[in-house]
């Protein structure tokens, strides 16, 4: 399933269709056909020193680089193909860079146009003293052809709150551009709200009436109240419901236990930053259809890759570094 960039070929469609090719983006993507990729999902690396970045290039190599790879990516897209780049911000001498504008640019020069700029949005993540915490990347959409590019919106609605109101479809609605992807399990929400209610009695309990107390009290009433008459108007049951409604919420997979990192089985190598995989399967399903080619031109542990084989497209991904490339035949391999 790994593919060694060969550098004398091009490449033919089927060559590349449901392989990882091991190999340096530019010259892998020179070798592809043009118009034969439903949509690339992608993220670069952020020019932040990590150990897979090129340590010799300056800033504005980076971009020019960058700047190659997405017109060699036009040209493999279909004419109704599209782009998801997800980026954060760099820092420079102390200056932070916002990536998004800076690629936004690059993007629209390049005859790209911006569907939306998604914010995703999790815990965790840096802890800087000098300024505030960065706790959401961007999720550039664009698409090749304004006129022309694939939406599933009925495969991605989420639940809407109002329901009595008879504008409002019954199926659900379109998802915000601010994605917190919430992945809890709702038996483990129910469990959250029970011990807070537990606290809840305590504070009734205790016998002193004090004027802070009393206050605490009306305010929490106030919100258990709320958030009840949400739930309850809504259709389906709690326990298949996600009680937040419509927002999902979804942490990096670096926040998760050193147990649970994706890693290499022999070397142990684990990879720095993979996708969350329901962050995926919301732009696969939304952007192509089943049997369609959906590529990832820095692949890495081969999170798009996988979702895709799952959800019955034709994948591909490239990536230079060997052991990511078998950890990512691993997780596609497994399905799980
Ligand atoms: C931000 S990570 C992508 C992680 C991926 N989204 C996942 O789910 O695991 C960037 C990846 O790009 C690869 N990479 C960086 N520059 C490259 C280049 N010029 N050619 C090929 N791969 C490159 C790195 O090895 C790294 O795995």
């Amino acid at each position: 399933m790994i593919l060694k960039d060969n550098k004398s070929k091009k490449y033919v469609k089927n060559t590349f269709e449901n392989k990882i090719i091991c190999g340096e983006t530019l010259s892998v993507l020179k070798k592809m056909p043009a118009n034969s990729v439903q949509t690339i999902i992608t993220s670069p690396s952020y020019f932040l020193q990590k150990e897979y970045e090129n340590k010799s290039e300056n800033f504005q190599d980076y971009l020019k680089n960058h700047r190659e790879i997405i017109k060699e990516s036009r040209r493999v897209l279909k004419k109704n193909g599209a782009i998801f780049w997800n980026v954060a911000q760099t820092v420079q001498e102390g200056e932070i860079l916002p990536l998004g504008a800076i690629f936004y640019n690059i993007f629209k020069d390049l005859n790209f146009f911006l569907k939306n700029w998604i914010i995703w949005k999790f815990e965790g993540g840096e802890c800087p003293r000098t300024r505030l915490f960065g706790r959401y990347e961007n999720v550039l959409w664009l698409v090749k052809n304004k006129d022309e590019f694939i939406f599933n919106i009925d495969d991605i609605r989420v639940p809407t709150k109002w329901l009595k109101d008879k504008r409002v479809r019954n199926d659900g609605k379109n998802p915000e551009d601010f994605w917190i992807l919430d992945d809890r399990k709702n038996i483990d929400k129910l469990n959250l709200i029970k011990s807070k209610l537990g606290k809840y009695k305590k504070l009734i309990s205790e016998k002193k009436k004090d004027y802070v107390n009393q206050i605490l009290m009306d305010e929490i009433t106030r919100d258990i109240e709320d958030q009840l008459n949400d739930m309850l108007e809504t259709k389906e049951k709690i326990l298949n419901k996600n009680l937040q409604d419509n927002i999902w919420h979804i942490n990096r997979v670096v926040n998760i236990s050193k147990k649970e990192k994706i890693k290499h089985p022999k070397t142990k190598k684990a990879h720095p930053c993979p996708f969350p995989e329901r962050l995926i399967e919301r732009i696969i399903k939304m952007s192509s259809n089943k049997n369609d080619l959906v590529l990832d031109i820095f692949s890495g542990s081969g999170t798009v890759m996988k979702v895709a084989n799952q959800l019955n497209r034709k994948w591909c991904g490239i990536d230079m570094d060997k052991e990511y490339c078998e950890i990512a035949e691993i997780r596609v391999k497994n399905k799980n």
